[in-house]
């Protein structure tokens, strides 16, 4: 029997510590937490990636009645990217969240299907995405998907 030993290395920074570029950038995810449409859940969703040439595209939450037709911050966000700038790979992105008008003790976390959108693009663009997790109090920097999504299914898997 052999083991493997995962580690994570997660940098967690106070907001007046953070550089202007990423303050810029979890500014945008605030203001697009603003306009999320969240009347189910009550918890908006804001994300803004960064790409490399600079360009900010936001996101936010976009529920349904029919529950599962919703979409996550991250999603709209990545998509739009992606779909409309896809030689501008995504550099970072800064998620936050807020309900009842405060924004969330802890850190707001992707869920599992985004993290594997975000291995997704990772591998199309060739790019690692930094990413700023946000809470009301600190900030978690994360370099590249693999922290968040250890061992993830990818393209390689589905060949011998
Ligand atoms: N949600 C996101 O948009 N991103 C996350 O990282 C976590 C969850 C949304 C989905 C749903 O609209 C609401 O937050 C509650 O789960």
């Amino acid at each position: 029997m052999k083991e493997k030993i995962l580690t994570a290395k997660i940098e967690v920074y106070q907001l007046e510590e953070l550089s202007e570029e990423y303050k810029l950038l979890l500014d945008a995810a605030k203001k697009a937490s603003e306009s999320a449409y969240a009347p189910y859940s009550h918890f908006q969703v804001g994300c803004a990636v960064r790409l490399k040439s600079g360009l900010i595209i936001t996101g936010n939450n976009q529920e349904n009645a029919a529950y599962t037709a919703g979409i996550c911050a991250e999603r709209v966000a990545i998509n739009h990217a992606i779909a409309c700038f896809p030689d501008d790979p995504i550099e970072s992105l800064a998620l936050v969240a807020q309900t009842g008008g405060k924004w969330t003790k802890e850190v707001c976390t992707p869920c599992g299907e985004c993290r594997q959108v975000m291995k997704e693009v990772e591998l199309r663009t060739q790019h690692p995405i930094t990413m700023l997790l946000s809470s009301a109090t600190e900030i978690y920097i994360i370099s590249g998907i693999e922290t968040l999504l250890p061992l993830g299914f990818n393209a390689s898997a589905l060949s011998v």
